[in-house]
C-alpha cells in the first residue's frame, strides 16, 4: 500500500476555482475543507457553490437531498490547524508567486508529512513553488480547467524531485474524482494553455493584420475546429485580460512568438471592453484564417511533444476534454494530411524564426500514430491502457485492433502477468454504438460481424494466454466493457466501479461473451437477471455475487492488481448451482424457475417482492426480441463447453441485428429518446 492514501481534501482559496474544485470533491462523496484567510472569505465560497447546487436542483441535475448531502461534506474554515489530518491539499489562492510561497511554507508545517500538497498554478513552475518547502518530494501540480466541477480535464506535473508515489496516489484521487488526468512536464503553460492561449492571439494578430473582422474570424474558427465559440468570443466568456497576461507569461518564458499581439493589450489597457462579436462572416476569407489558426496549433502540439511535455495521446486528450474541441492536434494533422500540416506550421515557424519541430519534419503519408491503447508497465506487472477518455474508452474496430496488439506484446514481454485498465471515469463503457448505427444504416452487417468476431478472437486471447490478466476496473464496465472484465482471470474494482448489460434495452444481446462467461461466474439465474433487466451494479454488489473478485479504495488498485496476479491464471469456471449470497436468493430462485415469457405474461408472480417486482417492470421496457435470443443463448450454452457456447453468440448475430427492434434501441441511445420496440406476441 502506498504511503499516500487519499481519502480526504483540504482546497485553499475559496475563490472561483478553489470553490468549484471543492463542490466537484464533495460532489464525488469526499469530505473537503475549504481553506480562506478570513471567515467572510470562506463564506463567500461556501455562497458560490450553494448558489450552483441551487441551480443544479432547479435543472434537476441534482435532488435537493443530494445537494444538502454535498454540502455536508463541505467544512469551511479560516483556521489552518484543521489540516493536521488531511491527505491532500490543493492550493487555488491568487497566482502570485510570493503568496503561493507563503502557503506552501504554512502548509508544509501544519500537514502531516504524507499529505500530499498541489498546487493549481496555471504560469509558475510547480518547482518555483515546491522548493520552499522542506519536504519538496510531496509537492506536485494539479492544473484544473475552469468550472472545475464541470470540466473533467486535470494536467498533473511532477517538478524533478516529486516522489513518484505521491504522483501516482494523486493521479489515482483525481480518478476517484471522476477526473480525466493528463501528464504534464513542469513546462511553461503546461498543455493545453500552451497551445490555447497562442491560438487566441493568432486570431487577435489576424484581425490586427486586417486579414478579417471579429465576426469573420470567430466564424471561421468555428468552422475549422469544429466548436461552440470562436476565440474572441471565448476571451469574452472568460476575461479578455486573463488572455493577454497568459500570452505575456507565455512569452516571457519562451520566446516573443507567445506574447500578447499589441491589438489584444490596447483591448485591455485602453478600450477595456470585451470585443464586439456583431457583423456578418465572410466567408471568402475561411482558408487564409483556418491556415492560420491550425499552423499555430500544429505548430506547438508537435513541439510539446519535441520538448518531452506531452504526448501525441495526451494532447488530443487536453483538447477533446478541455476545450471540448471534436478533435485533438494530431487528429487534425492526420485529417488535413502531414504534408500539408507542415507547410502550414512552416508558415509560422519561419516567419517568427523558430525551428520546425522534428515530429512534424519527420512525418510520412501515413501521419503520425495516434495510440488509442497504451502498453505500458505497472510494476510488477505489464499494462494496457484503452486512452480514449473523451468516448468512455468505447470498444470499436480500431480500439479492439490495437487492444489485441499490446495485449500479444504484453503477454509476450511479462513475468508476472498484465493488467488491462482505461484511461478517465470509464474502464469501459461499451462498444462503439455510432459504428452499429452506421453499419446498420448503410446495410453493411458484415462489419458488425467482423467486429464481433474479432472482438471474440481478442478475448479468447486473454483465457489462453499462460500469464494472468487482472482487469482493473475504476469505473464504469458496461456491455462490452463488462464482458472485457469478465474474460480476465480477475477482476479488482474500485469502490466506484458499477458493471451492468444493458443491451437488450437497445434491442440486442451480449455478444462478446456475456450470455456464456456471465453464468459461468455468477449462475445462470443471476446471469439472465443481469442480462434481462439490465440492472448496473456498484462494486459491493457485484462483489457478492462474485462478479468482481475485490473492491479496493482508489489508491490501492495497482496494489491489488499486482496481488491477484500473483494467484497466477483462473481456473476454468464452471456455472455455479447455488446462490452466492442470501439477499440474491429471491432473485436466484425466480429466474431459476421462470422463463421470459412467464414473467412477461404476468404468470411468474413477484409476490410482492421489491426487488422482483422492479427486475419485472424493467424487463417490460426491453426489447422481446432481444430477451427471447438471449434466453436460447443462454439455455443452449449451459450444456457446451465454452468456447462452442461462445460461438453461439456469433452464430445469431445477424439474426438480432436484422431485426427492426436493433436499430430503433440502438438509435434512440444515441438520440437521446426511449426506444420503441415491437410488443411481444404473448396469449
Ligand atoms: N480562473 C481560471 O480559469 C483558472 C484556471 C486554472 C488555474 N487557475 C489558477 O487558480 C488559482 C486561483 O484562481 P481563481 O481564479 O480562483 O482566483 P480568485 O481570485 O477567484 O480566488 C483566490 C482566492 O484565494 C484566496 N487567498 C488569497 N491568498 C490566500 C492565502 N494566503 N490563504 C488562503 N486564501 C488565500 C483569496 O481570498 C481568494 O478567495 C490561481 O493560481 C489561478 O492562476 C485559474
Amino acid at each position: 500500500m502506498s504511503q499516500y492514501e487519499v481519502q480526504n481534501f483540504a482546497v485553499i482559496g475559496a475563490g472561483n476555482m478553489g470553490s468549484g474544485i471543492a463542490q466537484k470533491i464533495a460532489t464525488e462523496g469526499f469530505p473537503v475543507l475549504l481553506v480562506d484567510l478570513d471567515d467572510d472569505k470562506v463564506e463567500n465560497g461556501l455562497q458560490t457553490i450553494r448558489t450552483l447546487l441551487e441551480q443544479g436542483v432547479e435543472r434537476k441535475i441534482f435532488r435537493p437531498q443530494q445537494a444538502e448531502a454535498i454540502l455536508g461534506r463541505i467544512e469551511g474554515t479560516s483556521d489552518w490547524q484543521r489540516l493536521a489530518d488531511v491527505d491532500m491539499v490543493i492550493e487555488a489562492v491568487f497566482e502570485d508567486l510570493d503568496v503561493k510561497r507563503l502557503v506552501f511554507q504554512r502548509l508544509s508545517d501544519v500537514t502531516r508529512a504524507d499529505c500530499i500538497l498541489a498546487t493549481n498554478t496555471s504560469s509558475f513552475f510547480v518547482r518555483e513553488v515546491a522548493e520552499v518547502t522542506p519536504n519538496p518530494e510531496r509537492v506536485l501540480g494539479l492544473h484544473y480547467f475552469f468550472h472545475p466541477a464541470k470540466n473533467r480535464l486535470v494536467e498533473v506535473i511532477a517538478h524533478d524531485g516529486t516522489d513518484p508515489a505521491a504522483y501516482a496516489a494523486a493521479w489515482a484521487a483525481q480518478e476517484a474524482l471522476g477526473k480525466t488526468p493528463i501528464d504534464s512536464a513542469d513546462a511553461p503553460g503546461f498543455v493545453v494553455n500552451r497551445y490555447f492561449v497562442p491560438w487566441l492571439n493568432e486570431a487577435v494578430r489576424l484581425l490586427e493584420e486586417g486579414v478579417a473582422d471579429i465576426a469573420t474570424i470567430d466564424w471561421a474558427a468555428k468552422k475549422a475546429f469544429d466548436i461552440g465559440m470562436g476565440p474572441f468570443e471565448l476571451m469574452n466568456v472568460t476575461g479578455v485580460p486573463i488572455a493577454m497576461h497568459a500570452a505575456t507569461t507565455l512569452g516571457h518564458q519562451l520566446h516573443p512568438f507567445y506574447l500578447p499581439a499589441a491589438r489584444l493589450q490596447e483591448q485591455v489597457n485602453v478600450h477595456q471592453v470585451n470585443w464586439d462579436l456583431s457583423g456578418d462572416a465572410d466567408q471568402s476569407k475561411y482558408d487564409q484564417i483556418a491556415d492560420r489558426l491550425l499552423g499555430v496549433v500544429f505548430y506547438i502540439a508537435a513541439q510539446l511533444v519535441d520538448e518531452g511535455v506531452s504526448t501525441v495521446e495526451d494532447s488530443d486528450i487536453g483538447a477533446r476534454v478541455g476545450l471540448r474541441w471534436s478533435q485533438g492536434p494530431f487528429q487534425l494533422i492526420n485529417q488535413v494530411g502531414a504534408a500539408r500540416a507542415r507547410l502550414l506550421a512552416e508558415a509560422i515557424t519561419t516567419r517568427w524564426e523558430l525551428p520546425l519541430p522534428k515530429l512534424l519534419a519527420d512525418a510520412g503519408d501515413a501521419g503520425i500514430p495516434i495510440h488509442l491503447v497504451a502498453l505500458g508497465d505497472r510494476p510488477p506487472l505489464k499494462s494496457v491502457w484503452i486512452n480514449r477518455p473523451d468516448a468512455m474508452n468505447a470498444l470499436n474496430p480500431a480500439v479492439t485492433d490495437q487492444l489485441a496488439s499490446a495485449l500479444d506484446m504484453a503477454l509476450a514481454e511479462a513475468e508476472h502477468g498484465v493488467v488491462l485498465g482505461g484511461s478517465g471515469k470509464a474502464f469501459i463503457a461499451g462498444a462503439d454504438i455510432k459504428f452499429f448505427v452506421d453499419h446498420l444504416r448503410a446495410d453493411t452487417f458484415a462489419q458488425i460481424q467482423e467486429f464481433t468476431e474479432r472482438g471474440q478472437q481478442l478475448l479468447g486471447r486473454i483465457g489462453a494466454a499462460t500469464q494472468p490478466v487482472v482487469a482493473r476496473v475504476q469505473g464504469l464496465a458496461l456491455g462490452g466493457g463488462a464482458e472485457t472484465a469478465l474474460a480476465c482471470d480477475w477482476i479488482v474494482a474500485s469502490p466506484k466501479a458499477s458493471l451492468g448489460f444493458p443491451e437488450t434495452g437497445i434491442g440486442i444481446y451480449p455478444g462478446l461473451g456475456g450470455t456464456q462467461r456471465l453464468p459461468r461466474r455468477i449462475g445462470l439465474p443471476l446471469a439472465k437477471y443481469l442480462v434481462y433487466s439490465g440492472q448496473i451494479l456498484g462494486a459491493r454488489q457485484a462483489q457478492q455475487i462474485g462478479l468482481v473478485d475485490e473492491v479496493v479504495p482508489f489508491g490501492d488498485l495497482d496494489a491489488a492488481c499486482a496481488t491477484a496476479a500473483q494467484r497466477g491464471k483462473a481456473p476454468a469456471r464452471s456455472a455455479p448451482v447455488t446462490c452466492a449470497h442470501a439477499d440474491w436468493q429471491p432473485l436466484w430462485d425466480f429466474f431459476e424457475q421462470y422463463s421470459v415469457d412467464q414473467i412477461l405474461s404476468g404468470e411468474a408472480d413477484p409476490c410482492g417482492v421489491t426487488v422482483l417486482e422492479k427486475a419485472v417492470k424493467k424487463m417490460g421496457h426491453k426489447s422481446y426480441n432481444a430477451l427471447k435470443q438471449a434466453e436460447r443463448l443462454f439455455d443452449e450454452g449451459a450444456a457446451l463447453q465454452l468456447d462452442a457456447a461462445l460461438k453461439l453468440e456469433l452464430r445469431d448475430l445477424a439474426e438480432v441485428f436484422a431485426h427492426a427492434d436493433a436499430l430503433e434501441g440502438l438509435s434512440a441511445l444515441i438520440e437521446g429518446r426511449r426506444p420503441s420496440f415491437q410488443s411481444p406476441a404473448l396469449t
